[in-house]
């Protein structure tokens, strides 16, 4: 049986590029990159060569890179390093009902240190009012964070329209972006869009798992959450994962050309994916916005039945989906973001996750579009008994 795997924005496969990449690195460069020797040198320039392609994605310069155990790692580092480093300049924050719990999870501690936290609600199409966020942000806000494009829906917060609403606002104030999901699929320029920290991953790029990667911009302050030896001019001790970054180093250039040479290529895949669906099941509902979402990913809702039970029967057919988000574990409850944007929860309860990549073909979505309907008709058989 061939395997149709969408399940993109959980993880992505491997490229074999990075696989040789990563076991090259094993092999050839055991130096300590911070041993003086010429063995660390020769590690640290592979470390600066990775940095460089990763900037190139960004369009920042590669000392303003920080290499990260993932993407949950540079989110608890953006977050709990500005709140340390600034909290005698107040304790408010700012962030979203929508984000990742990577994030949620840092404000909840946060909040049990007696900061104070505004979370912003979204409309149903999942975006937050850029009306409401400058009503919010005071003299004491001194972080917020808002998410990029959203890993359950795929919504795209107007990041470049929010970054200048809250440097209006309050210039003093750090704008974190989680763009985990939106690295690789939609071009990035956190220099522009007035973003201090970005938060990214490797394994959501054709990557290894357990790498990720911060932007911090030149001049912002940031305590470190992991002490030691120095490494990254101290931002985050331990000797650094030397082979993850060489993996993430050529996942990056592999991205950096699907952007510029295929940049409409998801969008082809999405639309062909909505209009098979409009076509076999008119009875799927689409939760978050077509119009505002993401390329790669399409939530869909089939109101009455078990996104589980529809996500194992396409498992037996050799179709990889993922019920609400995969990243939130294997938690059965219905999903806060699917709450936040108001749908039913006989629709929440029915709704798979649908997520391509560059790897993805025309073909696989026919032929999910064929299996999808096949599925379902028998699961709504099965759930009349
Ligand atoms: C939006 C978002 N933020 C953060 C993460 C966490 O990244 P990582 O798995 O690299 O820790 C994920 C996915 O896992 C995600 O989708």
């Amino acid at each position: 049986m061939k395997l149709i795997y969408l399940d993109n924005a959980a993880t992505t496969p491997v490229l074999n590029e990075v696989v040789e990449a990563v076991a090259d690195c094993l092999r050839n460069y055991f130096g300590n990159p911070s041993s003086l020797h010429r063995l660390g040198i020769k590690s640290e320039k592979l470390i600066k060569e990775a940095a460089e392609s990763l900037a190139a994605v960004l369009h920042v310069a590669a000392d303003e890179l920080i290499f990260t155990s993932g993407g949950t790692e540079a989110n608890n580092m953006a977050i709990l390093g500005t709140a340390l480093a600034r909290q005698r300049a107040g304790r408010h924050l700012i962030t979203t009902a929508i984000e990742h719990p990577s994030v949620l999870r840092v404000f909840e501690h946060l909040e049990a240190q007696s900061f104070e936290v505004t979370y912003l609600p979204v409309d149903k199409s999942g975006l937050v009012s850029s009306d409401r966020l400058e009503k919010e942000i005071r003299p004491d806000t001194i972080l917020v964070s808002i998410m990029h494009v959203n890993n359950e829906i795929g919504s795209i917060q107007p990041i470049e329209e929010l970054g200048r609403i809250i440097k209006g606002a309050n210039p003093n104030t750090v704008f974190h972006v989680d763009a985990i999901q939106s690295f690789g699929k939609l071009e990035l320029y956190p220099r522009k869009w007035s973003v201090d920290l970005m938060s990214l991953s490797g394994h959501k790029i054709h990557g290894p798992k357990g790498i990720g990667a911060l932007y911090i911009r030149k001049g912002v302050r940031l305590q470190p959450i992991l002490f030691g030896g120095g490494q990254q001019r101290g931002y985050r001790s331990g000797t650094e994962n030397l082979a993850g970054i060489a993996g993430l180093g050529v996942a990056a250039k592999f991205i950096r050309h699907e952007l510029e040479n295929r940049p409409v290529y998801l969008y082809e895949l999405k639309n062909r994916l909505l209009s098979g669906l409009k076509d076999a099941l008119p009875q799927a509902v689409i939760n978050g916005s077509l119009e505002s979402g993401a390329p790669h990913i399409v939530n869909i809702g089939f109101p009455g039945l078990k996104g589980e039970v529809v996500l194992h029967a396409l498992e037996d057919e050799g179709v990889f989906v993922s019920t609400g988000s995969a990243c939130s574990s294997r938690d059965r409850t219905v999903s806060h973001v699917l709450k936040a944007i108001g749908v039913d929860d006989r629709v929440a309860g029915g709704s798979i996750r649908v997520s391509t990549s560059y790897l993805t073909t025309m073909d696989e979505i026919d032929a999910f579009i064929r299996i999808l309907a096949s599925v379902v008709s028998r699961v709504e058989k099965y759930s009349r008994r």
